[in-house]
């Protein structure tokens, strides 16, 4: 008697499916909430600090005073890279995309480590928080590189978000600009099972190495309907360029099918309470640089899309009004996307390591729906 076989049912997308059980990261898409082990944005983006959301996503709880300030020491003392290493970025063509070279330089990163690989989890997330300490220096480094000058070492005093501002731009930040810089990376930190979070989960379930696992990451997140649509959203407020023009750029772009860039989720079938953030923060920006043309554009896009979609789930998301808060703290455009993945490099290693925890290798299937006993043919014999 053959075992009775299971229904196939294909889950495009994975919409739904669930791959593991986990501690880090919980969502409710219907009520606009998000929470990083228990504890909701709004209260982290009010009170944390990236290295304290670091710590608490990869280690599962707050840190005390003195583990908090361990951690940022050891992140600070990280972020520094290998001359060989500045040397091979500054050999990239300076027309690289800034995400490739992230990809590369994390990926050469793993040829400077004596033991890259190695299944020691604290030996992993110590592999993890060298990656992600270094990141934000690689970015900035090339940016300065392409536009003729010198990178800027880091600054161990400053905190990671400050550390890159003035990595980038070359003069330290003010507060007010850091502290915007310290909720963007930690609402960018973590966001449960995504697209880039997965990849890395199924190259973790493989026992790959830590440098294998965060580039699987960033090359996943490059994707326009993923990382890549914070870019893609600002470059539409710029397209558009004045809130009078907002509406018939909206109801253009519905009647071609295209998607509006920074709205629409998998997940939130309402607002993301990221967005909600990164709006309010936008707005303050914005008047406090005198810069408020951008945010008045991109808030008639939103008012405009959702009278034009009332009725679907399509919100906005994430990425609506982080490419502006980007902007206007001074990075250039085709650095938002890095900026996301130097973030989300905390979530992808808290997701790695809780996945670790019970590893079972990630192996799917694909129905197969073609030919089957064919006849081997002779080229010979193959019609033109
Ligand atoms: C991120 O998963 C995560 O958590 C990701 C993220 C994270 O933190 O890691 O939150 C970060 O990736 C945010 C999403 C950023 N992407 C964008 O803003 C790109 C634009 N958004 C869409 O492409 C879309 O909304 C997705 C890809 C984000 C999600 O879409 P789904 O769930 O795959 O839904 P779908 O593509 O099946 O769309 C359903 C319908 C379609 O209409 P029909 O073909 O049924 O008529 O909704 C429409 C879509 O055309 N639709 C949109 C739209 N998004 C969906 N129409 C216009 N504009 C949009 N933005």
């Amino acid at each position: 008697m053959c075992a009775v076989k299971d229904p196939v049912v294909i889950h495009k997308g994975l919409d739904n499916v669930y791959v593991k059980e986990s501690k880090i990261c919980f969502i409710d898409g219907e009520a606009s909430k998000l929470f990083y082990r228990g504890y909701s944005i709004e209260a982290l983006a009010s009170h944390s600090t990236f290295e304290e959301t670091t710590y608490l996503l990869i280690y599962g709880s707050l840190p005390t005073r003195s583990q908090l300030e361990d951690f940022t020491k050891r992140i600070s003392l990280y972020r520094s890279l290998e001359t060989s290493l500045l040397q091979l970025i500054h050999s990239f063509p300076i027309t690289s995309d800034p995400m490739d070279v992230l990809r590369t330089a994390v990926s050469a990163l793993g040829l400077y480590d004596p033991q890259p690989a190695s299944d020691r989890i604290e030996d992993r997330i110590d592999k993890a928080l060298r990656i992600m300490a270094k990141a934000p220096t690689i970015v900035a480094a090339f940016d300065r590189l392409r536009n003729g000058r010198e990178p800027m070492p880091p600054r161990t005093e400053l905190s990671h978000a400050a550390d890159f501002l003035q990595m980038l731009i070359g003069k330290t930040p003010g507060d007010y600009d850091a502290h915007i810089m310290d909720v963007a990376m930690i609402l960018h930190a973590e966001h449960e099972m995504n697209a880039s979070t997965f990849s890395c989960t199924v190259t973790a379930s493989t026992l790959a190495d830590m440098y294998s696992i965060i580039t699987s990451g960033i090359g996943t997140l490059r994707g326009p309907l993923h990382g890549g649509a914070n870019e893609a959203a600002l470059k539409t407020v710029l397209d558009v360029g004045d809130p009078s023009k907002a509406d018939e750029y909206v109801v253009r772009a519905l009647a071609e099918k295209k998607r509006i860039m920074g709205f629409g989720h998998r997940v939130y079938k309402t607002w993301d309470p990221r967005y909600v953030i990164l709006k309010k923060l936008g707005a303050e920006l914005a008047a406090q640089k005198g810069e408020t043309k951008l945010f008045e554009t991109a808030t008639a896009i939103e008012e405009s899309a959702l009278r034009h979609l009332a009725g679907s789930p399509i919100f906005p998301n994430v990425d609506s009004y982080s490419g502006i808060v980007f902007h206007t703290l001074g990075i250039p455009t085709d650095l938002f996307i890095p900026v996301f993945a130097m973030s989300r490099i905390a979530g992808w290693t808290a997701h790695a390591i809780e996945y670790l925890q019970a590893n079972r290798l990630i192996r799917p299937k694909a129905l197969y729906v073609g030919q089957k006993e064919l006849p081997y043919v002779p080229i010979d014999s193959r019609q033109e």
